[in-house]
């Protein structure tokens, strides 16, 4: 366990965004968050749980304790002749599973290869990319409840996911520190093909299999999304908006050529990448804040941006948005102000 005061965050966030936290407290093992919890209990103190920093923007310094879980470490928890479940550390990468999933030969989890993050955060926004989200191979999340420092295990269901969202967000942020995550996978893959460019990705490279559907997704991200390494951001900055039936038709009558999802529950996913890009706002920029220009969902510290710019910028590309459209775009990014 290593706690400091007054700690530098800027390499713990792909926004690169230079901002320190009061106090950091990282967990190289799982028994020291317990361990920790025990001589302190954090109650309504300041705190907030940190995986690898991919989907946060700090605004401004963070004036309370950041909570750190690097422990790592997959196991084979059970066995049966069409599932494997699989045992993963919060602080795992969460694209070193999947590329150990895909080299065993066990599917679930192909589609969402090169996602950035942890483990422990996979649950908490339900990933999702290329038709699959990580609730279909969730089986169960082992937490610890950071008010009382007991132990919590939710099943699935229990996780109450959603479109980019689960109980560990609707309940409030960081009242749990996921420690472990145990993934149901298949002996037998069920290919998910059907997002645009997939199919026609997996053929150039030959076979229907695992490892060409995850070079294939690898290949497709590469060529929109930036390499936080290269160019700060935190992947799409806003959700996609989902809409009731009668906002969709009066949006197709002026719009015919936007782009929309059903969903199971009637309603329709439109794209925020679409409604940004036809606002203008692809590739343009403003001091050291700009859009990406292959992908209108992106925004992009192009270096030394402060928190603060980022999220005026991020409110301006908002507001036009609900102006040209009537559409409030939700950020998906979680902002910490
Ligand atoms: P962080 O950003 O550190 O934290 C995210 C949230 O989870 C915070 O609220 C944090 O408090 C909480 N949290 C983290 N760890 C724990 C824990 N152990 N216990 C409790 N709470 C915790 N997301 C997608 O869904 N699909 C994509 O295709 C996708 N593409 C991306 C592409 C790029 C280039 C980037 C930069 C981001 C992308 N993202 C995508 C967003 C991001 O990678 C995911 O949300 C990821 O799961 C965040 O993981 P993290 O470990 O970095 O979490
Ligand atoms: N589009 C444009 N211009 C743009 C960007 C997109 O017109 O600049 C259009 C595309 O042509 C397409 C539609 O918008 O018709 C959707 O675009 P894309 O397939 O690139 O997906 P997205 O909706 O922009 C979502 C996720 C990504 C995920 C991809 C692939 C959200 C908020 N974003 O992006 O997730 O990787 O689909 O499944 O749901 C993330 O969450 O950080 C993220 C990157």
């Amino acid at each position: 366990m290593l706690t400091e005061r007054n700690y530098s965050i800027k390499r713990l966030n792909t926004f690169g965004v230079d901002a320190s936290a009061d106090r950091y407290v990282r967990f190289d093992r799982e028994q020291e968050v317990a361990q920790f919890l025990r001589d302190e209990m954090l109650g309504e103190t300041l705190h907030l749980v940190l995986g690898g920093g991919s989907n946060l923007l700090f605004v401004d310094d963070f004036p309370g304790t950041l909570l750190h879980p690097i422990f790592k470490g997959i196991s084979i928890v059970e066995e049966s002749d069409e599932h494997v479940w699989v045992r993963a550390m919060a602080g795992e990468i969460w694209d070193d599973l999947v590329a150990f999933a895909v080299a065993r030969g066990w599917g679930g989890i192909e589609n969402l290869s090169l996602i950035p993050g942890n483990v422990g955060a996979s649950v908490v926004q339900n990933i999702g990319a290329y038709g699959v989200e990580a609730e279909s191979v969730i089986e169960r999340v082992e937490a610890i409840h950071l008010a009382s420092g007991e132990q919590a295990v939710f099943s699935g269901k229990e996780c109450d996911f959603g479109y980019r969202t689960s109980r560990f967000k609707k309940e409030g942020h960081d009242q749990y520190l996921i420690t472990t995550v145990v993934f149901r996978l298949s002996r037998q893959p069920r290919f998910v093909l059907d997002y645009p460019g997939v199919r026609d990705a997996v053929a150039a490279l030959g076979d229907i299999c695992l490892a060409n559907v995850r070079q294939a997704i690898i290949g497709l991200r590469k060529s929109k999304l930036p390499d936080p390494a290269v160019m700060g951001n935190a992947g799409s900055f806003f959700k996609n908006p989902v809409v009731e039936k009668g906002v969709l038709e009066k949006l197709i009558a002026r719009f015919p050529d936007m782009p929309r999802y059903p969903q199971a529950d009637g309603r329709f996913k439109l794209a925020a990448g679409w409604l940004i890009d036809k606002c203008g706002w692809k590739g343009s920029r403003l001091g050291r804040v700009a859009v990406h220009d292959r992908q209108a969902l992106v925004i992009v510290n192009l270096g030394g941006a402060a928190g603060r710019d980022i999220l005026a910028f991020s409110e301006r590309i908002r507001g036009s948005v609900e102006e040209a459209y009537g559409i409030s775009l939700e950020p998906e990014v979680r902002v910490i102000a």
